[in-house]
């Protein structure tokens, strides 16, 4: 379906995620043919350059993120006449009056004004596009993370943006949610009536979210320094994927409904602060080692503080002291430089309480496998009998989903979905202040604890799948506990 004419203002239109990740989306919705003739894409950074210079750059982009087959030489065209550039300093006026007059033409339409720069110009450019007078009724601003170090900084951005726009004209992303994967979730949950009923404490034993990536920081090393997994990917898309999981059924997936379910799980955290830090979180900075690309180097060489303690890879204990989920540990973990890149969440059941099967005691528990990248997929662990006439012998095999196959469609990437929903005004997908404010105010103390302490972080090889105590800790309660691997 065509959406609404639209002008896309992109903040940071020359940065990384502009050219890696928006434009690519952008360009993909325009071939589905779902943008409307007039809509256009304004660019905005601080470098004076032409629209022919700047669309030139937007040409190469998409060579260079899309794949050849992807690319439509008319739709190419038609996606290259939609761009405006605007050279606007977010600190000054320079270059604002420019970006008025562009936006004049546009003026009925839906007006989304993109930061994808760093956080602290949101409040600067979000005061300059109040100045100038550029918020019709149909404006709204999309916010990239990270969204503040710590609850303190994330309010100050919370409220620098909030004094211009109004939370309903806010979209902060957290591109998880994009995932067709993330949103199978929703379904998987509550278009079924089989999984609801067993989702609880009295019949899942534990729960596992893992995001591994096998890349290092990947020239982001300055950034990322600052931040650490925690900050980086815990904080947001972690968490975010255990509200999905740990929620109540919201009355409709009416944004706000979602979105306050989500909040009393992240309000449900059990406190983790410096007495728990040490049973409950471990932490990791990966050593040279040698991966499927040959040897790769240590994060101390790949970033400038060579005594560097931040975190590469962190395990945590959490749990979501409420009726439905206590005593249930939810293990989550997430690395750079780990074996593979695999993102899932495991739903670990109880076992069965006895086995009339002679020989079989210790029968495997179900499992549910939920497959978020690569790969995508649903499976379900189930007992069997092994076929054949030798007796009752019990074998595990998996009822098997695979997207790629069942559906043979293009996989869409997450910002697709997610930046047509701002044209849409459908906010079901973004973060609200509250959320956001809510995560950090669970991570803080764990930051604390750690800055306080006097350990490192625990080497791991590159290419492994993290620290030893990472295992250790899972098994704390359960020796026969393990990470999916
Ligand atoms: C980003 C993090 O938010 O997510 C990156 O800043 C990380 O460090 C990335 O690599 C992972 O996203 P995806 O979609 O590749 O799993």
């Amino acid at each position: 379906i065509v959406v609404d004419p639209f002008d896309y203002v992109v903040f940071g239109a020359t940065g990384d995620l502009a050219r890696r990740k928006l434009l690519p989306a952008l360009y993909h919705r325009d071939l589905d043919g779902q943008i409307p003739e007039e809509a256009r894409i304004i660019g905005v950074s601080r470098r004076p350059q032409s629209d022919k210079a700047y669309r030139e750059m937007v040409k190469e982009a998409l060579e260079a993120y899309l794949k050849p087959e992807e690319l439509d030489r008319k739709v190419v065209a038609k996606f290259l006449a939609r761009i405006r550039y605007v050279g606007a300093d977010a600190t000054t006026d320079a270059g604002w009056a420019d970006l008025a007059t562009t936006l004049e033409e546009g003026k009925e339409r839906i007006r989304a004004f993109y930061l994808a720069t760093s956080p602290d110009l949101f409040g600067p450019i979000c005061e300059q596009i109040g100045k100038h007078n550029l918020i019709t009724e149909k404006t709204r601003v999309v916010v990239e993370k990270p969204l503040g170090k710590n609850l303190k900084s994330a309010r100050a951005t919370n409220d620098a943006v909030g004094r211009i726009f109004a939370e309903e004209q806010i979209y902060r992303i957290d591109h998880y949610l994009g995932k067709e994967t993330v949103q199978n979730l929703m379904a998987l949950r509550f278009a079924n009536a089989l999984f609801e009923p067993l989702w609880n404490s009295a019949h899942i034993e534990h729960v596992q979210i893992t995001v591994a990536e096998s890349l290092g920081v990947e020239g982001r090393g300055d950034y990322y320094d600052t931040s650490g997994a925690l900050r980086d990917m815990v904080q947001n898309h972690i968490l975010q994927l255990l509200c999905l999981v740990a929620m109540e059924p919201p009355s409709s997936m009416d944004a706000d409904a979602v979105r306050d379910e989500k909040l009393k799980v992240l309000k449900s955290l059990k406190p983790i602060d410096t007495r728990e830090v040490n049973n409950c979180t471990v932490r990791g900075q990966y050593k040279s080692g040698v991966d499927r690309a040959g040897v790769v180097p240590a994060y101390l060489d790949e970033v400038s503080n060579k005594q560097s303690r931040t975190e590469t890879f962190v395990a945590i204990k959490a749990e979501v002291n409420n009726w439905r989920w206590a005593g249930v540990p939810f293990y989550l973990r997430t690395g750079k430089r780990l074996a593979t890149r695999v993102s899932e969440i495991i739903v670990s059941f109880k076992a069965i309480p006895h086995s009339i099967f002679d020989g079989e005691e210790g029968v495997p528990a179900n499992e549910l496998v939920i497959r978020l990248q690569p790969d995508e997929g649903v499976k379900l662990w189930l007992m069997i009998k092994d076929p054949g006439p030798g007796g009752m012998r019990l074998k595990r095999v998996a009822l098997d989903m695979s997207f790629a196959a069942a559906f043979k469609v293009r996989n869409p990437d997450a910002y697709e979905r997610l930046l047509l929903d701002v044209i849409r005004g459908n906010a079901t997908l973004f973060m609200r202040r509250d959320e956001v404010e809510q995560a950090w105010t669970w991570i803080d103390p764990i930051l604390d604890a750690w800055a306080a302490s006097d350990k490192p972080p625990k080497p791991y090889m590159a290419g492994s799948w993290g620290p030893d105590e990472a295992r250790d800790l899972i098994r704390i309660g359960n020796p026969a506990r393990e990470w999916h691997e």
